[in-house]
């Protein structure tokens, strides 16, 4: 995969790319666009309306409060003028209720401080009760034509994979420059705000989250890069490829007359629920182990280090460092079992694998 490096100036070269999507990004949208209620006028309170009950909100679920929402309050006036509770009974079931209120409060705003009218830049909208970037960028652009850009999960989902990016999305320097690049690009188009719905649309019908993207319909696909690379159902990455956390574990090989100590793991956290060797946190050695044993006053023998292994988890690996020791009787809390039950009974983890079956050694009892 393509790595971007910061240092070097690639935004020219993504804004060409880009600039050469537009066009047929802003046809296809022209040819697919759903006709989604909010679409039919360009009138910006409706568009806000749409944009504040589409955050974090699936369409399917927006489609029945908008029609019914703007029944009820059919200008910007009439939501500030109305009691907040009218306006939350609206909002019933959508969820996210702050939205309904700041809704209300940035209302009441406007009509103070602009007229009755929504201010017409991105920068005044911000400053609105819960408007922030994503929604200033949406209602500036599809109602008053600014080139602002307006960058979600969609749109980080759709450059990671046009561009074959596999930075992190989660950051936030890769959404600044995600939201430089699509300024640039924003300030060629005539009509910055169909570029803009256009990206959310592909987003939400073709360029599908979770390594489902249907490319075979995607307007942008001979020029994608994921899709030319092969990368298209692992992008966007999220954070997976973060380094895994390295955790140093001891593992203790207790035996008793050829049987050797299992226990049950938590039920909760790696391996929950599975039969394991003990595991003690940390790298110990025989200072710690020795007080460890002798505090269940059964004497025991030939402490000694018994290897090491690695495993790796998705986000974790364990380092671990084995100890063994051969006790007079078996210890209360555990379960022991010989080789062949470990084999046949407990499905023993790979992680532990490494320390199955060790050759034993005899000794005297501590
Ligand atoms: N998601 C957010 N805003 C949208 C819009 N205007 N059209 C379609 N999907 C959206």
């Amino acid at each position: 995969m393509k790595k971007i490096d910061p240092k070097t100036e690639l935004l020219p070269e993504n804004r060409e790319k880009l600039l050469r999507a537009a066009p047929l990004l802003t046809a296809w949208f022209k040819e697919n666009a759903r006709p989604l209620p909010w679409r039919t006028e360009r009138d910006p309170y409706r568009i806000w309306v749409s944009e504040t009950m589409l955050q974090q909100t699936r369409i399917e679920a927006v489609l029945g409060y908008f029609p019914r929402f703007l029944e009820a309050f059919p200008t910007l006036r009439a939501l500030a003028e109305a009691p907040e509770e009218k306006v939350l009974k609206l909002w019933e079931g959508l969820g996210y209720y702050s939205r309904a209120r700041n809704l209300h409060k940035a209302a009441a705003v406007c009509l103070e401080q602009y007229g009755g009218a929504l201010p017409g830049t991105a920068a005044e909208l911000k400053k609105l009760p819960g408007v922030g970037a994503y929604t200033a960028g949406a209602v500036a652009s599809l109602a008053f034509g600014e080139a602002a850009p307006a960058v979600d999960g969609n749109v980080l989902r759709i450059l990671a994979r046009f561009l074959n990016d596999e930075r992190d999305v989660l950051q936030p320097a890769v959404k600044k420059e995600a939201e430089a690049l699509l300024k640039a690009v924003l300030e060629q188009q005539e009509r910055p705000g169909v570029f803009n719905e256009a990206l959310m649309e592909l987003g939400e019908v073709i360029c599908l989250p979770n390594g489902s993207p249907r490319c075979s319909r995607c307007p942008l696909g001979g020029i994608c890069g994921a899709l030319a690379a092969g990368t298209e159902k692992d992008l966007p990455n999220r954070g997976e490829t973060r380094p895994r956390r390295l955790e140093k574990k001891t593992v203790l090989l207790l035996r008793c007359g050829g049987r050797t100590a299992l226990e049950k793991r938590p039920d909760k956290g790696l391996l929950a629920g599975l039969y394991g060797f003990p595991m003690l946190d940390g790298e110990l050695g025989r200072t710690d182990i020795v007080p460890w044993l002798s505090s269940y006053r059964i004497p025991f023998r030939d402490l000694k280090e018994a290897g090491r292994a690695r495993h790796i988890f998705t986000h974790v690996e364990w380092d671990m460092t084995a100890w063994e020791a051969e006790t007079e009787r078996e210890l209360p809390g555990f379960v022991y079992a010989d080789d062949a039950e470990i084999r046949e009974r407990y499905a023993l983890p790979a992680a532990f694998k490494a320390f199955r079956d060790r050759p034993r050694t005899g000794g005297e009892l501590e």
